[in-house]
């Protein structure tokens, strides 16, 4: 059998450590990444080099690297069938990075919706790493000639610009790249906030957000004071046009029960929204206990952490290289002798 034949899918995604992690992150991207390490070679990171188009604490920033991965293996990532690792420690991401912003289009990385939305936000420091940070995503993405991106529905733009790229890099210069699909889940794709339904759930709104690392009571007070709406029928019925705020908290009950929308609106027949959203409280602070436990635990394990983080980039590095040196080959930079 060839090489080809026994190659298994690869499945790579990232979470930037610009905040600790939170609902959205974990329903739209890692629950979903813990699911066939048996079936799939992954690779999960810390976007950390992203992170730096804002401003970041590097006190902070280092505090939540760390701990990020902590929430990664607490979420039933086993680093062992797992490649865990922080992109800064992979030198190949920005170089790649660097070579595919020479093949990313100018108009291209203006219409990226998150390039706007940052930019609206960040208007004091609108950078160029901003702006060219599809690049370095489709660097990420490619290195390790990834099959799936199992992403939210916010990436899904980046995602499709990464194919792009792939398809003219390899129209130019023969098969180099694996054209990747984004893998988007049919619930939790896009959790909004518990403030405010209409925008989605993120660390820069705290109020609407629910982190990980939340303890039981924040959890239960976050749920209690979740924004449902000011329809007349009060009754708990997916519309998410009508009802944005029910139907919200019916996605998040169930993404972390795995029952269905008829099944919940028959489990609250007749009962109003007093009774729904502590219920809906209840469930994620059970599903989140043993998570963020088992998180605490393992960030005060220093060494443990740092072990598993440098078997990761020694691993995913030798993947990397490879395709980079191919990537050098072919744009004709003369091959490095060591
Ligand atoms: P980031 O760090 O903003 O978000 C990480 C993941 O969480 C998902 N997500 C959500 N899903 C559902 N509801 C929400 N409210 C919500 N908020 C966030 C995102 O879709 C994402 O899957 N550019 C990426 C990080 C990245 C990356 C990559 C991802 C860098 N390189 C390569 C995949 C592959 C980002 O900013 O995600």
């Amino acid at each position: 059998m060839d090489n080809e034949n026994v190659r298994k899918k690869v499945m790579l995604s990232g979470i930037q450590p610009s905040g600790d992690l939170h609902l959205g992150n974990y329903l739209g991207a890692v629950k979903n990444w813990a699911a066939l390490p048996d079936e799939f070679d992954c690779y999960y990171f810390m976007a950390d080099l992203h992170t730096l188009t804002v401003r970041q604490d590097p006190k902070e920033l280092r505090r939540r690297s760390t701990a990020q991965l902590a929430q990664y293996i607490a979420c039933g990532l086993d680093p062992t069938r797992n490649t865990l690792f922080l992109q800064s420690h992979v030198h190949e991401h920005a170089e790649l990075g660097w070579i595919l912003n020479c093949y990313t289009m100018f108009g291209e990385l203006s219409r990226m919706t998150q390039f706007k939305d940052k930019s609206a936000k960040n208007a004091d420091n609108i950078n160029g790493g901003l702006f060219t940070y599809p690049a370095l995503m489709a660097a990420d993405i490619l290195l390790y000639q990834a099959d799936f991106v199992p992403v939210g529905e916010d990436q899904k733009q980046h995602c499709e610009l990464t194919r792009d790229i792939a398809v003219r890099f390899n129209n130019l210069y023969g098969e180099t790249f694996k054209v990747p699909e984004p893998y988007i889940p049919k619930v939790g794709a896009r959790i909004m906030s518990l403030s405010n339904p209409g925008s989605k759930m993120s660390k820069s709104d705290p109020q609407g957000c629910v982190f990980l690392m939340d303890k039981p009571e924040d959890l239960a007070r976050k749920f209690k004071r979740a924004v449902t709406d000011s329809d007349t029928e009060r009754c708990v019925r997916f519309d998410p046009e009508n009802k944005p705020g029910v139907s919200n908290l019916m996605n998040i009950y169930s993404s972390v029960t795995g029952k269905d929308f008829a099944e919940i609106e028959k489990e609250f027949e007749g009962q109003g929204y007093g009774v729904f959203k502590p219920a809906v409280g209840e469930a994620v602070i059970e599903k989140l206990r043993p998570i963020r436990e088992e998180a605490e635990r393992m960030i005060a394990d220093k060494a443990y952490l740092q072990g598993v983080y440098t078997d990761g980039a020694q691993r995913a590095s030798a993947v990397a290289r490879r395709t980079l040196r191919k990537v050098y080959k072919k744009i004709g930079l003369v091959e490095k002798p060591f």
